[in-house]
């Protein structure tokens, strides 16, 4: 089959940096239309640039996840220019500030589940809606092996995704007669701006994931991308309400 009859619409949330951009340009080497949001441009018409060189078609659109009245035009500016909504792909993700539960503060546990958590079902609310509409499609929600097993020191990230997981089950299987799959895939830690961020000030947390990985390194963005592209794809097309651990072994111990 050529390019152009198997070519997805594909959004991707948080789409400027890190998993999200290598997503991006996954989805752009198969051929795909994606259509890259967050808030920063330069860094957004950047994925964007990259995704076309890399031979699928590609749009920045600004959106803040976290406002619905932006998460709507989002969508609705995806069926307007490319007719449909294929696969989405609900990434974008703070790790907030770490402190231990009694230390959280109430400002860090309101940001925290606001953009990983309130922003993940806002975004399916409105892809649901269209897919609906085509009876069909796939999303893929960006949870994390903390919403799998505890997470010392982060207890909104960890609770977060823990409700990103079980929103991703609830949907699945509001929805499994209607054409539509919906999964998570549970990043172990990735190298990525976000790991990156938490190295430069504390040096020991790189080489203490590399002792607890049990492959002992980081997974890459790109080792993500793979994943949250078969979920995608017809190869995966039983497969729904599933959590997928890319970890090295992380949460197999
Ligand atoms: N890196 C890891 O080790 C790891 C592990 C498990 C899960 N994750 C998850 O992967 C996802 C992507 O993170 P990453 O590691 O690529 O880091 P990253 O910081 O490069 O990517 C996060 C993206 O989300 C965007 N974002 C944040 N708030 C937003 C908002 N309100 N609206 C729109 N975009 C917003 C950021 O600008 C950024 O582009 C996150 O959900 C994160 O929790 C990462």
């Amino acid at each position: 089959m050529s390019k152009a009859t198997t070519s997805k619409v594909v959004l991707i949330t948080g789409g400027t940096s890190g998993i999200g951009r290598a997503a991006a340009l996954a989805f752009a080497r198969r051929g795909d239309r994606v259509v890259v949001a967050g808030r920063r441009v330069s860094e957004g018409e950047e994925t964007a640039r990259l995704a076309r060189e890399a031979g699928g078609d590609a749009v920045f659109i600004q959106t803040d996840a976290t406002i619905p009245s932006e998460v709507e035009a989002l969508v609705a500016r995806t069926v307007e220019r490319w007719e449909r909504l294929d696969c989405a792909f609900n990434n974008a993700g703070i790790t907030g500030e770490m402190a231990r539960t009694a230390d959280c503060t109430e400002e860090n546990w309101h940001r925290t589940l606001s953009i990983n958590l309130t922003a993940v079902w806002l975004s399916m609310k409105c892809e649901i809606r269209q897919m609906l509409k085509q009876s069909s499609g796939v999303i893929v929600n960006n949870a994390s092996t903390a919403g799998l097993v505890g997470m010392r020191g982060g207890p909104a990230y960890s609770a977060s995704k823990g409700g990103v997981i079980q929103l991703t089950r609830t949907a699945a299987l509001e929805y499994a007669k209607q054409g539509i799959r919906v999964n998570a895939v549970c990043p172990g830690f990735i190298e990525t701006p976000m790991t990156d961020a938490h190295a430069r000030v504390n040096p020991d947390l790189e080489p203490w994931i590399r002792r607890i990985q049990p492959m002992g390194r980081l997974g890459t963005a790109d080792e993500v991308a793979e994943a949250v592209l078969w979920l995608c794809s017809d190869a995966a097309s039983f497969v729904t309400g599933h959590a997928l651990a890319i970890d090295g072994g992380l949460v197999a111990q």
